[in-house]
């Protein structure tokens, strides 16, 4: 691991590059949105499902997430009862839903684009790895302890940071790719070229060249893991056995692991670090709650809940309606897109009192942030588990921690899809 603590250890200009939520929202021609939810808490309040697209809906025309199928109408479903049943009836709702967003021409095919059997026959061998007994054990001795130790000892040394860039960011990316097993020196240059995957407005020879890039070095790691084993999940996967429906056991093939690990290294590097910035600027924001937690440190994953209910940094997914269907009363019909906000699901008051308010005593009750049914994310308990980790070091670390009253405090930007803070600068000590 040694090597991957020098990588951490050097600066590198291409991570304040790389994580930007701003420049990445205007980049890929997408509009920066400041503030969703007052737009969102009226929308659910008059329908639980609207005829439309999210973007729309809200106003935003030059919004690119609100994709309508040739001939057919959009939906967008706002109330906590609508979006769960959204997902988690996938016969109904389908992930197909990805093949028309460019999801799958960017990425390929992977287990977020499959339903039914075959989406289970691929997750099941996979899910072990991203365990909560795994996250816990596996990957926070491996990886997040001395991720986050090396990023925070850095920082410590200083007076200030802006803990986005220095902690949030590069913390997860480092992980996850750790994780699999990357060569250190990999990590930026993989990370580099999987956002080129799926990002609007990069020009097709790009896309074609980053793609190659990510093949090339994942085809490189699986042929030297399926020779020499490591204690890495690419040797986790190629040595897996998959089940047929016929009963038959193989194992996976090489397209699979790549589109696999394409989609689970991009989702790894690419939210984790705005959740947890969320988390972070939500109890600099709120000084009351940052005292509760300093007096009942326990509270972390709590705390770490409640920032994704309040504000998760993905508040819209999609899905095709596969069959003529109702929800919540309202008629949709075959081949139509539905729009499932989740952001708007979380604050839904029919759930939470407040909801408005991120309040780290509420009860919790499991919120929508980590999606619902066969396609929850299969990588939250090692987000939760660097969240926690991360949280843990920040505050026993970094005393009496606070906004730097000398820089503009960060704002929560983005689009409806990829939302965090603008920058963390903090003082300390
Ligand atoms: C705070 C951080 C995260 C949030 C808020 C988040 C959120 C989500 C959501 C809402 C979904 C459901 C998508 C859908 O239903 O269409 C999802 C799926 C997924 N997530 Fe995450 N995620 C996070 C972190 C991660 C991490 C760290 C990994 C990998 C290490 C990961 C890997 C995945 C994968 C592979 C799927 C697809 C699962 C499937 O289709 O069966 N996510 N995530």
């Amino acid at each position: 691991m040694n090597q991957y603590k020098d990588v951490l250890e050097r600066e590198d200009p291409r991570v304040s590059e790389l994580f930007n939520v701003e420049a990445d929202t205007i980049d890929s021609g997408s509009i920066l949105i400041e503030d969703p939810f007052p737009a969102l808490n009226r929308l659910r309040e008059e329908a639980p499902v609207h005829k439309g697209a999210l973007g729309d809906l809200m106003g935003y025309e030059g919004y690119h997430f609100t994709n309508h199928l040739e001939g057919f109408p959009t939906y967008s479903a706002f109330t906590f009862a609508a979006v769960s049943k959204g997902l988690i009836d996938n016969k109904t709702f389908s992930s197909k839903a990805y093949y028309h967003l460019g999801t799958v021409a960017g990425l390929g095919e992977s287990i977020l684009n499959k339903s039914g059997a075959d989406h289970r026959m691929i997750r099941g061998p996979i899910q072990p790895f991203f365990s909560p007994a795994e996250a816990q054990s596996w990957w926070n001795e491996k990886v997040i302890v001395e991720t986050v130790e090396t990023l925070i000892a850095k920082i410590e040394k200083k007076s200030s940071a802006d803990l986005f860039l220095e902690l949030c960011a590069r913390m997860p990316v480092h992980v996850v790719s750790a994780g699999f097993g990357f060569d250190p020196d990999d990590i930026i240059p993989f990370r580099i070229a999987l956002t080129q995957l799926n990002r609007h407005g990069i020009p097709v020879e790009q896309r074609a060249a980053a793609m190659e890039t990510v093949r090339g070095m994942l085809g490189r790691l699986i042929t030297e893991r399926r020779s020499r084993p490591q204690n890495d999940i690419i040797t986790k996967l190629v040595t897996a056995e998959v089940k047929e429906p016929d009963g038959s056991v193989r194992g996976f093939t090489d397209d699979e692991i790549i589109g696999n690990c394409t989609l689970i290294v991009l989702a790894g590097g690419g939210t984790t670090w705005r959740q947890l910035g969320i988390t972070l600027f939500a109890l600099l924001e709120n000084p009351d709650q940052m005292q509760l937690f300093r007096e009942n440190r326990a509270l972390a994953p709590e705390v770490i809940l409640e920032s994704a209910r309040w504000h998760p940094t993905d508040l819209i997914f999609p899905r095709l309606v596969e069959e003529d269907a109702e929800l919540e009363g309202v008629a949709l019909p075959k081949g139509a897109m539905l729009h499932l906000c989740l952001g708007s699901a979380n604050r839904d008051p029919r759930r939470w009192d407040n909801p408005d308010a991120f309040d780290i005593t509420r009860p919790v009750q499991r919120s929508l942030a980590f999606g619902g049914g066969p396609h929850s994310c299969l990588g939250q308990h090692v987000s939760r588990q660097e969240m926690v980790v991360a949280m843990d070091a920040v505050f026993d670390r970094l005393p009496n921690v606070r906004w730097d009253p000398d820089k503009p405090k960060g704002r929560l930007i983005g689009d409806l899809f990829a939302r965090g803070p603008s920058a963390l600068p903090v003082v300390f000590g």
